[in-house]
């Protein structure tokens, strides 16, 4: 291999895709990133144009090849991750997709899933994949394209259409048609992947009325995934890193060992727990997944997953008009010395992990004459550290009993959210230098897989601690502020009387 050449990691996420150039030692070296539309038909219903997908990322890993060149610095290979369970469906002849990609968050497949869950269904794919019947994950909304599109079942059923988790769509571009695989990781949120197995599931499939000609070929997350089109690229890489965008974070967070533990804010917020070679079923319906899997052999995590974290600041950004931008809500927040009763509850999607509530909405509690816009960015802050303490909750329950977090995403450069964050959970929140760890962890993936690094214990080693916050609120005050969040979130399910 050439001195010293970089890794690029391609991180297609929720709201923005994004390219970065690490060195070895995971400091980035160049990031070009692309937002992209967000398109909401109908209430509930969320999703992406998939050539917008593919014009944005293409572009920033263009423009990311030709930084690297303008460094005189050689690409060794490219890692991908991905926003997860987000569904696209295209046509195996003309590589176009069939229908818009249908986002994580969408709640469409909602009756489906209650259907099937009245009907006794939910502990068999619990018990197959971890997961528990919610719109969240991929496998109703493949049936929703194939029942919805004109002529969608006979194409797929004559083996003519392809599915995949975005990784697998951005895979079979940059490939220029010749890969249609995905990873374990990916393929452990569709609800049709048996993570004991490490199989695509007979039973779930015909459950949830999916032909398997539409599936991908599932891979480790260190793997040969291809070589990119050389006319797209003008030049041919190595594909050979893939996971999801949470146990990405995980792994650039170096969380190796049981029981290490992350929590990624970005556009939702999701904790993951190394579990080791065992997959911990709970019984506080978090989910257990596919953590990270190398040379066959898989490393099980236990996840909260909350559907809005970042959000809900871009929703009083965007939406609201309430603040230019998401670094004022810290500054915002400081000014204020308590939060006055003002809860908000950023149920926009439903809300995820422990609730699974599809149908509940968002509100805002406690308002008075007196509530103006910093009570409201405070509350919208604090929201996401009481989402990560129901989470935590869970977890104790679960016997699962963290002692540190490891934090990243955009929003934990906000020193007063992670202060906050630790006094409601009453552990110790750790922020690393480097908080792209969702790319840095695809980066890690591909240079293991190359030749990059040769261990763990090179990762661990680039882990390096930026600050610690540590738990200081007087013990009454959190538990009245917990109290209010009780009370507010109970008001927005959906079985509230
Ligand atoms: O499961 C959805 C998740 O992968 C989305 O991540 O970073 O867009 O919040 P993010």
């Amino acid at each position: 291999m050439s001195l010293n050449p970089l890794i690029l990691s391609i991180d297609q996420g929720t709201t923005s895709s994004r390219a970065i150039l690490f060195e070895k030692n995971g400091q980035s070296r160049f990031t070009a990133q692309l937002e992209f539309r967000q398109i909401f038909p109908q209430s509930g219903w969320v999703e992406h144009d998939p050539e917008e997908i593919w014009s944005t990322t293409l572009s920033v890993t263009r423009e990311a090849i030709a930084a690297s060149k303008n460094m005189g610095r050689p690409i060794a290979s490219i890692g991908i991750t991905n926003q997860r369970e987000t569904t696209v469906v295209w046509e195996r002849g003309s590589g176009k997709p069939i229908y818009n990609a249908i986002v994580w968050q969408d709640r469409r497949t909602a009756a489906q899933c209650n259907q099937l869950k009245q009907e006794g269904h939910e502990q068999t794919v619990k018990d197959k994949t971890g997961l528990l019947l919610d719109p969240y994950f991929s496998g109703t909304k493949i049936a929703w394209i194939l029942d919805n599109v004109a002529g969608a079942r006979d194409k797929a059923n004559q083996g003519d259409l392809a599915f995949g988790t975005v990784d697998s769509f951005l895979l079979w571009r940059l490939t220029h048609g010749t890969q249609h695989t995905t990873d374990a990781t990916n393929a452990a949120r569709t609800l049709l992947f048996n993570i004991h197995t490490n199989r695509w599931d007979e039973e779930l499939l015909s459950l949830l009325n999916v032909p398997s000609s539409v599936l991908p070929e599932v891979k480790d997350c260190s793997a040969q995934f291809g070589q990119t089109s050389k006319a797209l690229l003008g030049e041919s890489l190595p594909i050979c890193g893939m996971a999801g965008d949470q146990q990405a974070a995980a792994f650039g967070q170096a969380c190796f060992q049981t029981g290490m533990t992350k929590s990624t804010y970005g556009t939702g917020c999701f904790v993951l727990i190394n579990t080791g070679e065992t997959p911990i079923a709970s019984n506080n319906r978090l989910l257990t997944t596919v953590g990270y899997r190398l040379n066959g052999e898989t490393s099980y995590a236990t996840e909260g997953s909350i559907f809005v974290a970042g959000a809900a600041i871009q929703w009083l950004r965007d939406g609201l008009g309430l603040i230019k931008s998401a670094e004022e809500t810290e500054a915002i927040a400081q000014t204020t010395e308590h939060n006055q009763g003002v809860y908000m509850i950023p149920a926009f999607t439903g809300l995820g992990a422990p609730h699974w509530d599809a149908d509940a909405r968002g509100a805002l509690f406690g308002l008075t004459r007196g509530t103006g816009i910093k009570e409201i960015v405070r509350a919208t802050l604090e929201s996401v550290c009481y989402q990560t303490n129901d989470l935590f909750c869970a977890m104790t329950d679960d016997g699962i009993h963290p002692t540190h977090l490891r934090v990243d995403g955009g929003m934990v450069r906000n020193d007063w959210l992670c202060q906050f964050l630790t006094d409601i959970l009453e552990i110790t929140v750790q922020r690393p230098m480097q908080t792209e760890t969702t790319a840095l962890g695809a980066a890690y993936l591909a240079g293991l897989q190359c030749g990059v690094y040769d261990s763990f214990e090179d990762l661990e080693d680039n882990w390096v601690e930026e600050a610690t916050f540590s738990p200081s609120m007087d013990q009454d005050l959190r538990l009245e502020l917990i109290h209010g969040w009780d009370k507010a979130i109970r008001r927005v399910r959906s079985d509230y009387q």
